[in-house]
């Protein structure tokens, strides 16, 4: 039996990357997809040096100049268009979406944040997560909605607050579990187990997903597969 084609798959980024080298790390282990291309709207974005490293084809639309976010929108849609991607990821890409190129990818458009959804939308989350007290902390991966940071989650790793952490320390701990939620997402998405119901409830294999699901349950039934 032939293996499926692998899906076609577009990222979008902003910064250093280190998401997308987890994703271009699995593909290379056998996540079925295909990053067809990497788009940055910084032109000095680290990730762009990864993608190229990884022979991967690289845009860069930046927003400075252009005269509103819907032009930039309608402009990046078409950018991707070009690469006929059945998936589009946002790793770390620091714009905001209208809702008109939100529908355009609806069912097929994740995002990974930083904190344990919905708790702690937006931006500094490791800084407000220490502010709060909170214990654990975590990532979450979700189909992107209208809302921001507000769509429906697919699955979160927690990651427990330690005495003296800072910022950076809880930063660094949960982009290592950030690293493991995101492939596991995409790889659900790309075998067609996931996917975004007309009720916008989020479905894996069929069920509807009524609360995330956690890496830490995800690990265990899958060793020695
Ligand atoms: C990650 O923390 C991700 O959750 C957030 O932006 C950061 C991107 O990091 N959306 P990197 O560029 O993948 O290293």
């Amino acid at each position: 039996m032939t293996a499926p084609e692998p899906a076609r798959c577009i990222v979008l980024i902003s910064g250093g990357g280190t998401n997308l080298q987890a994703l271009i790390d699995a593909e290379r282990d056998g996540l079925p997809v295909r990053i067809a291309a990497v788009i940055s709207n910084e032109p000095q974005a680290y990730g762009l040096v990864r993608a190229r490293a990884a022979g991967i084809a690289t845009r860069v639309l930046s927003h400075r100049g252009c005269a509103s976010r819907d032009d930039y929108d309608r402009a990046l849609a078409r950018l991707i268009d070009e690469f006929r991607p059945t998936i589009l990821l946002l790793a770390g890409f620091m714009r905001i979406l209208t809702p008109r190129f939100v529908a355009h990818y609806r069912g097929r458009l994740l995002n990974i944040h930083p904190s344990l959804l919905p708790d702690l939308r937006g931006l500094h989350t490791h800084r407000r997560a220490l502010e709060s007290g909170a214990r654990v902390h975590g990532a979450s991966v979700h189909f992107v909605t209208d809302e921001l940071d507000g769509g429906p989650v697919i699955v979160q790793a927690r990651v427990p607050v330690l005495p003296g952490d800072q910022p950076e320390t809880l930063a660094a701990r949960v982009l290592q579990r950030e690293h493991l939620i995101y492939p596991l997402a995409v790889r659900w998405l790309a075998e067609g187990r996931l996917t975004l119901g007309d009720d916008g409830l989020p479905r894996l294999d069929g069920q509807i997903l009524d609360r995330p699901r956690l890496l830490e349950d995800e690990e265990a039934p899958t060793e020695g597969r």
